[in-house]
């Protein structure tokens, strides 16, 4: 594997923060990262691994080596009555999947559609969008161990997969390397439409039937509407998560503040942080060269050079005014390096 030294990483995160990293490689396969791991020179120096870089905001040059995934492969390995299994490379690109699904006709993951990032990362945060999380359709994952240098299996249950949330962004955190994700996809499908903006757009395409191609497609023109193009202006979706308050929080806010837009949760109530920003006046708003989207509140944009100091801070002050108006701690989503 090549070895980059000093290399610039605004390329590798969706924010396009310009930062570098003092060693840079990329792994094809799971022997690629045995090896490095096996090298003394590289092995034992402080590591990041880097999916797609969309959910990552790094305010500092990385003093440590940071290995790109790039294990490729989308292999059918089974198949009973109601589901296909599918073993994908977590290098993979979400949205190369999901369009390899549609157009084989594998269910499940239509409502995911368009989600930046790689596969391997889909479980860490357990992406989740328009009414459907990655949970449903995990089947099991590969990882290397990092102590051990070895292949274990993860089963859904060893996953914890909750709200944006996993093992891996807690008691594994650091530990482990996955490789590759195993899904279950439907041979009929579950169409979900209950989230109301899609009803919407299937009936503004006018879609002769609801199938998971014009779901997907719908998924694909509600984003491109709402959320910016990181190609154009980076950003990394949304900063934070939509945070769980108790229903007696919920009934109190309601009655100070009309039209709150809420979700049922199991621990309670999910709030729309993005309403919560917007009323609080950030919406749209431009801070040097970094800001709040127009068009989605929950969303940070790079205006072109802004460096990553400058989001957090931008991040940390939309914080406190939400905090200060609503008594709501948000919590970014974001992972800060
Ligand atoms: N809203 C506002 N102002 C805003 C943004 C949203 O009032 O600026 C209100 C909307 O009117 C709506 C509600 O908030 O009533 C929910 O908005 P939206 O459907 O856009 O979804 P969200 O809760 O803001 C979540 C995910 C998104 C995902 C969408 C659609 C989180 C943290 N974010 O956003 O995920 O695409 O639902 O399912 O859960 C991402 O993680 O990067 C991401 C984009």
């Amino acid at each position: 594997m090549k070895v980059l030294e000093n290399f610039s990483l605004k390329k590798f995160n969706t924010f396009g923060i310009d930062v570098s990293a003092k060693y840079f490689l990329e792994a094809g396969s799971v022997s690629d990262i045995q090896s490095y791991l096996d090298d003394k020179r590289v092995g034992e120096l402080p590591r990041l691994i880097l999916g797609g870089g969309s959910n990552i905001l790094f305010t500092k040059n990385f003093d440590g080596v940071v290995l790109k995934n790039n294990i490729r492969g989308i292999e059918l390995l089974a198949q009973d009555q109601e589901h296909y299994y599918l073993k994908v490379g977590a290098g993979e690109v979400w949205h190369q999947f999901v369009m390899h699904c549609i157009q084989k006709n594998y269910a499940g993951v239509e409502n995911l559609s368009l989600i930046p990032g790689s596969v391997g990362a889909a479980p860490i945060q357990n992406i989740g969008a328009y009414g459907v999380e990655q949970k449903e359709v995990f089947h099991e994952l590969e990882a290397i161990d990092l102590k051990e240098n070895k292949l274990v299996v993860f089963s859904k249950s060893d996953c914890q997969l909750g709200y944006r949330d996993s093992i891996f962004k807690r008691e594994a955190k650091g530990k482990f390397i996955i490789t590759s994700v195993t899904f279950k996809l439907f041979k009929t499908p579950k169409l979900n439409t209950s989230y109301g903006a899609i009803g919407q757009e299937l009936e503004k395409m006018e879609a002769k039937e609801v199938s998971i191609a014009a779901i997907s497609q719908a998924v694909c023109n509600i984003r491109r509407s709402k959320l910016p193009d990181p190609e154009k202006i980076g950003n990394a979706g949304s900063f934070f998560k939509n945070p769980v308050v108790s229903n007696e929080k919920y009934e109190s806010l309601k009655k100070d503040f009309h039209g709150i837009s809420a979700y049922k949760d199991n621990a309670g109530m999910k709030l729309a942080a993005g309403w919560l920003i917007e009323q609080c006046g950030w919406k749209g708003k431009q801070v040097g060269n970094t800001g709040v989207h127009k068009d989605q509140a929950l969303v940070l944009v790079n205006y072109g050079n802004a460096n990553g100091a400058e989001v957090f801070d931008l991040s940390g002050k939309i914080l406190q005014s939400v905090k200060e108006k609503f008594g709501v701690e948000l919590e970014r989503e974001v992972v800060i390096v």
